[in-house]
């Protein structure tokens, strides 16, 4: 199975490779590109403008083939559930001085369940758990927290969790990973040391689980 997933990274990212030789535009920027058409596609129309901005800087073909690089980014999430699959791209194609400055490495997956598995040692009852990720980089902390609850046998609709980070691309590489694994998150794109939020963006789950309580989602979240 690892070898089969290694394949299908590559292919994800290689497609990506190709948009950006292609336009011989920077590979961050064809990234960045597709995970914020990938977020807003996501959002169940609540990003329509965002989305439209950002796919009017690139032609027909090439929106189809970002759309082939989701398929095949899906398949492989599929065939290894809870594990970041993105962030670990973006620490290659961020530069190397951006990262330092903003504290931006890849935390390895091990670590994450390793840090899930002590916080997380209860026996759930379904009663909703909530989690605080303040620097939530790509999110691997909370889908290991998610992978934790469901080997208990637990839905990880049963997580609620407020996740920020300074960083836009890396919210919204957050935002992807807990749409697609059906974890109710709102992800802040926002300084934590100074408490100051720039803009939120609820995920569908966390929408669905807000309505439920009769909560009107506001503007300001969505916007
Ligand atoms: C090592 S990564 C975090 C990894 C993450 N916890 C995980 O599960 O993989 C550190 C993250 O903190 C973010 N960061 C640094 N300073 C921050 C601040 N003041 N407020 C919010 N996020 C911050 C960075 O952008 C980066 O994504």
């Amino acid at each position: 199975m690892g070898r089969h997933a290694h394949d299908i990274t590559h292919k994800y990212f290689s497609k990506l490779e190709d948009i950006s030789n292609g336009t011989h535009r920077d590979i961050h920027d064809t990234f960045s590109s597709f995970v914020k058409m990938t977020a807003c596609a996501l959002s169940a129309g609540q990003r329509e403008k965002e989305y439209l901005e950002e796919a009017s800087k690139w032609d027909k073909n090439h929106l189809i083939m970002f759309s082939e690089a989701l398929s095949l980014l899906i398949r492989e999430m599929e065939t290894d559930p809870f594990t970041d699959i993105m962030g670990k791209y973006y620490a290659v194609v961020e530069s190397k001085i951006v990262k330092q400055s903003k504290g931006e490495f890849y935390t390895p997956n091990e670590l994450c369940s390793m840090m899930a598995n002590i916080v997380l040692n209860d026996t759930y009852d379904g009663a909703p758990i909530y989690l605080n990720e303040p620097t939530c980089g790509a999110g691997q902390m909370i889908l290991s927290s998610a992978q934790n609850i469901v080997d208990q046998g637990q839905s990880p609709y049963i997580l609620r969790v407020h996740a920020t980070d300074i960083d836009d691309i890396a919210t919204q590489v957050c935002y992807i990973n807990t749409t697609l694994w059906g974890i109710p998150c709102i992800v802040h794109h926002g300084d934590s040391l100074k408490c100051d939020v720039i803009k939120s963006y609820p995920n569908i789950h966390w929408i669905a689980v807000e309505m439920s309580k009769g909560y009107k989602v506001s503007s300001h979240e969505v916007e």
